[in-house]
């Protein structure tokens, strides 16, 4: 899972490298000429591809949004895999065995959409592995069962609100890579929504279960999609460049909107005293964001980074003699294919 709106430096708060300009050198004709067709082709809805030129700043915005989506989506595989093995059922092993495989997929299609952007896998998890790059919002703790259906309904369900514009995104890569990741996320979010049905359907104790995974997990999702616009400095550049569709807040209230009348037919009450449906709006109204947490969370003082970072590098340096199988593998087969041709 992921938001488009969580694209925030790595580097934030760092001081700022020695030498380096603030406002970038003006363009020459060529590349003004190369400016003018980006801008073009932005404007008239085309996609940009790996060959075309394109400005350093939406290079680098890519880079960070994607191997940040990229990481999220490794990242998030951890809470969830935590329950394969405790699962209730056949079935609900099978479901979340193939959800938790279904986002390592993201990550590897993702990291394979910025490496078109002239960055190697290996930069990008050195970045993870090291603590510098900032990757989604997902460092609370699975306390049982109803965490994983809920997580599928809310956290997933989010992500389908944050993804769905992307697949319009005007980097190609990206944007093709989305599409399948939308189809998926819309099975993570139904397998959620009615593993929590059929639990209300079940014992008063399995009820306050879904009850409270849903209040605990709530209000991070709605700060998933990220600060609110008019905090959000980056987001009318990242519109310009055709990344971003929709702002945050429009988004979180979609999100709401849409999640309201579901939480009715599950039987649950979402914990926010505030939530009401504004006539004039047309809109559900909802109460006020934790900010505060969101940042603690982002910049790596939630409750589980610290576990989950080191459970992440840890499977990492385990699969070593994996990776260097592979390698050996290849180097042979590349050998006998040369003397072949020899
Ligand atoms: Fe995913
Ligand atoms: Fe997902």
């Amino acid at each position: 899972m992921y938001t488009q709106s969580f694209n925030v430096p790595d580097d934030a708060g760092d001081a700022k490298p020695a030498g380096l300009k603030a406002v970038p050198a003006p363009l020459g004709e060529a590349e003004m000429a190369l400016q003018a067709h980006f801008d073009a082709v932005v404007d008239a809805d085309g996609k940009i591809e790996p060959r075309d030129w394109m400005p350093e700043g939406y290079r680098k915005t890519l880079v960070r949004q994607i191997s940040q989506h990229a990481h999220s989506e490794i990242v998030g595989m951890l809470p969830e895999g935590n329950w394969i093995s405790r699962a209730p059922s056949l079935k609900r092993k099978a479901i979340l065995i193939a959800k938790v495989q279904d986002e390592g997929g993201h990550g590897l299609y993702l990291y394979s959409a910025a490496e078109t952007l002239g960055t190697s896998r290996d930069q990008m998890l050195d970045g993870l592995h090291s603590g510098k790059a900032k990757y989604s919002y997902f460092n609370y703790p699975t306390l049982n069962w109803a965490d994983v259906g809920v997580i599928g309904w809310l956290v997933d369900g989010a992500a389908i609100m944050n993804q769905i514009p992307l697949c319009r995104c005007s980097y190609g890569p990206y944007a093709r890579a989305m599409i399948r990741v939308c189809k998926e996320e819309s099975f993570h979010q139904r397998q959620g929504y009615e593993a929590l049905l059929v639990m209300m359907t079940g014992t008063p104790e399995q009820k306050a279960m879904v009850q409270d995974a849903v209040n605990r997990w709530w209000w991070k999702c709605l700060a998933m999609f990220g600060p609110p616009d008019a905090d959000s400095p980056n987001s009318a550049q990242g519109m310009r460049w055709g990344i971003k569709r929709i702002s945050n807040d429009d988004l979180r209230q979609k999100f709401v909107d849409a999640t309201v009348p579901q939480a009715e037919v599950l039987g649950v009450t979402l914990p926010d005293p505030d939530l009401q449906w504004n006539e004039t709006r047309g809109h559900y109204d909802y109460g006020q964001i934790d900010w505060d947490e969101f940042w603690a969370v982002v910049n790596g003082n939630g409750p589980c980074n610290k576990e989950r970072l080191a459970t992440r590098v840890k499977a990492w340096n385990d699969g070593q003699w994996v990776r260097d199988a592979a390698m050996a593998h290849a180097a042979k087969q590349q050998q006998r294919s040369m003397k072949e041709a020899a």
